[in-house]
């Protein structure tokens, strides 16, 4: 999704913002630029559809340079992505904004300002600000108060940064809806959308809140208002290090955070496991008191963060005996929910930042009757854990690649955490605990045996690479395993993949099978093996070609039509974790196969926080 980087400093900062912009790329774009104040307070811009290095060979065509300056990576929401409709806008030649969001009332407030004069030449619902600046600007003493007055006539989401020549030893920035950090140098400051913009030049940061205004002035000064009234924000130490952001030896940061799925579910379980259950404070001091009062959990979240939630539902109700309800955020955001007593509203997200995650916590939190909000994320400072009454935070450090891999697996052990602490409030200590608790202390080995499965999933791939179309089939906790097999597959390598319960394959899908469609069916050692097996039996007797991610120990064997790969033996309850490996890895290899771009798929963002 879009994205902001902005600098003031004694130095030339076109650099830093054109290596923030392409520490953003990740977050998934479709075009670029930039604005630099140089030192006789000229304002110069450029800006480029496609990559950042389509903008890189203009500015040193250019050799534009400053030392107060903006920058953005547009995903195009109002407008195409044309050159024109990039940002920075202007308003004549003094101005320029950047702006992440949508401004819901960018009609109306357009056609004030035509009817005023004001030309607009792009598309974009981020010009009517540009124009409102040059106006207010007029009108007030300095940038910060007109910049105020603008930003209080603007409804929607917004994260914004301005530039203006008359003030030229300043920018001004807001956040509301859309995420905005202050990078704090040594006499220099800086702003951006996401901390990793920024770790070239600083590890400290202010996370802006709701509705905050900042000024940032050359000397590093940095000024902090909210409703008009001066504020403090604490300041906090990005605690991941630059080389958690670079891909090191591996050729795409997908295959990066695939391979460090060990590592991180190890740091994800670090001070949570006791002897025979789980720590319940994992939640704070004074959960106890409160899971103890939880009768009905709803998750609610987006895309793979989802289908997170979809495997513990399973787990809540077996293992803890709650009643669970698991919804997309699009679709609880906008309905009229009846809450159950003793709710326990539960967010999932990788980013934190998710549009209508973040608005379904707030419809929550409006409509009151739930017993507390928990956020499990895996960004510190984001906004959902800022606006929740609990977290647990998932340890997978920052994940680069669009498709998500090891914050799924990570949310799936804090989910099972949640579980068994559920359970241990429940009902003390039991045997079940134990061996979970063993088989979670097992788990990052067993990880490695997984991924030592790569190169023979790397062979499968080839069968793959020309097909149109996948039928993926789980059951159980497998189903939404499946379902995130075949989202993976569709985001990177493009191929249309649907996943079902294997039960429902006889009222409908079946009728696709034929040889042109590869079905894949996650089968681990479980209570429903051999329902699926009837299952896989009903594919081969319509010629459809089966891979078969079965346990090793399960009587499936190789034949013609059908080719299985051996996991390792694994608790059932642990099952859809390590399962989920292969799905990740077979998806990987296909799309370098079809060669996609796949840290960066087609029309996707990392981040999306537009609704
Ligand atoms: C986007 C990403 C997905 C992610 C989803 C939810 O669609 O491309 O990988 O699962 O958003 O994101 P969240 O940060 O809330 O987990």
């Amino acid at each position: 999704m879009c994205g902001i980087v902005g600098a003031v400093a004694d130095r030339q900062v076109q650099n830093i913002l054109l290596e923030g912009l392409k520490r953003l790329e990740y977050r998934g774009y479709d075009s670029a630029g930039m604005a630099v104040l140089s030192a006789d307070a000229r304002l110069s811009r450029q800006r480029a559809v496609g990559k950042v290095a389509a903008l890189e060979e203009k500015l040193q065509a250019s050799g534009l340079r400053g030392h107060v300056g903006i920058a953005h990576t547009r995903w195009a929401t109002h407008g195409r992505p044309t050159e024109n409709n990039a940002h920075p806008h202007q308003s004549g030649d003094s101005l320029a904004v950047v702006h992440n969001g949508i401004i819901e009332n960018y009609e109306i407030l357009k056609a004030d300002l035509e009817g005023q004069g004001y030309v607009f030449l792009s598309e974009t619902d981020t010009e009517v600000i540009a124009h409102l600046m040059s106006r207010e600007v007029s009108r007030h003493d300095d940038l910060l108060s007109a910049f105020q007055h603008v930003v209080d006539m603007l409804n929607g989401a917004y994260a914004l940064a301005v530039t203006h020549a008359d003030y030229p030893d300043q920018i001004v920035g807001a956040r509301k809806g859309s995420p905005l950090v202050v990078g704090v140098g040594i006499d220099e400051a800086f702003l951006a959308s996401d901390p990793l913009a920024l770790l070239q030049v600083t590890d400290r940061f202010i996370y802006l809140q709701e509705g905050d205004v900042a000024r940032l002035t050359v000397g590093g000064n940095i000024e902090i208002f909210n409703a008009g009234q001066s504020v403090e924000r604490p300041s906090a130490i990005f605690e991941h290090g630059d080389g958690a952001v670079s891909r090191g030896d591996y050729r795409h940061f997908m295959l990066k955070e695939i391979h460090e799925q060990s590592q991180v579910i190890a740091n994800t379980l670090e001070g949570r496991l006791g002897d025979r259950h789980v720590f319940t404070r994992i939640l704070g001091a004074e959960a106890d008191d409160l899971l103890a009062h939880v009768k009905n959990i709803q998750i609610v979240a987006c895309g793979t963060s989802y289908h997170a939630g979809m495997v513990a539902r399973y787990w809540l109700e077996k293992l803890a005996g709650i009643p669970t309800q698991v919804e997309v955020a699009s679709e609880y955001r906008y309905r009229e929910v009846v809450v159950p007593e003793g709710t326990l509203f539960v967010t999932l997200s990788q980013s934190g930042e998710t549009a209508d995650t973040l608005a379904a916590l707030r419809y929550a939190s409006q409509k009151g009757g739930y017993l507390a909000s928990l956020a499990i994320c895996n960004v510190p400072g984001s906004s959902l854990v800022r606006e929740s009454d609990l977290t647990l935070m998932t340890q997978a450090g920052p994940e680069i690649g669009v498709a998500s891999t090891k914050a799924f697996t990570t949310q799936l052990v804090a989910l099972l955490l949640l579980t068994l602490a559920l359970r241990h409030v429940r009902q003390g200590d039991d045997d079940v605990q134990a061996r979970l608790v063993n088989a979670l202390r097992e788990l990052p080995r067993l990880i490695t045996r997984g991924l030592a499965l790569d190169s023979a999933i790397e062979t499968m791939s080839a069968a793959f690479a020309e097909k149109h179309h996948a039928l993926f089939l789980g059951r159980g906790t497998m189903f939404p395993i499946a379902l995130e097999g075949a989202l993976k597959l569709k985001e990177i390598s493009y191929i249309h993949a649907e996943a079902y319960p294997a039960g429902e394959l006889k009222h409908g899908p079946l009728a696709l099978v034929d040889s042109d469609m590869p079905v894949i069916a996650v089968a681990p050692n479980d209570e429903l093996l051999e329902k699926l097996k009837s299952n896989l039996q009903e594919v081969r007797a319509r010629g459809g070609e089966l891979f078969v991610f079965a346990d090793e120990h399960v009587a499936i064997n190789e034949s013609e039509g059908v080719h299985v790969l051996r996991m390792p033996a694994v608790d059932d309850v642990i099952a859809p974790i390590l399962y989920t490996l292969p799905l990740q890895l077979l998806s990987y290899h296909v799309a370098v196969l079809k060669g996609t771009d796949v840290d960066q798929p087609r029309n996707l963002a990392k981040s999306v926080t537009v609704e």
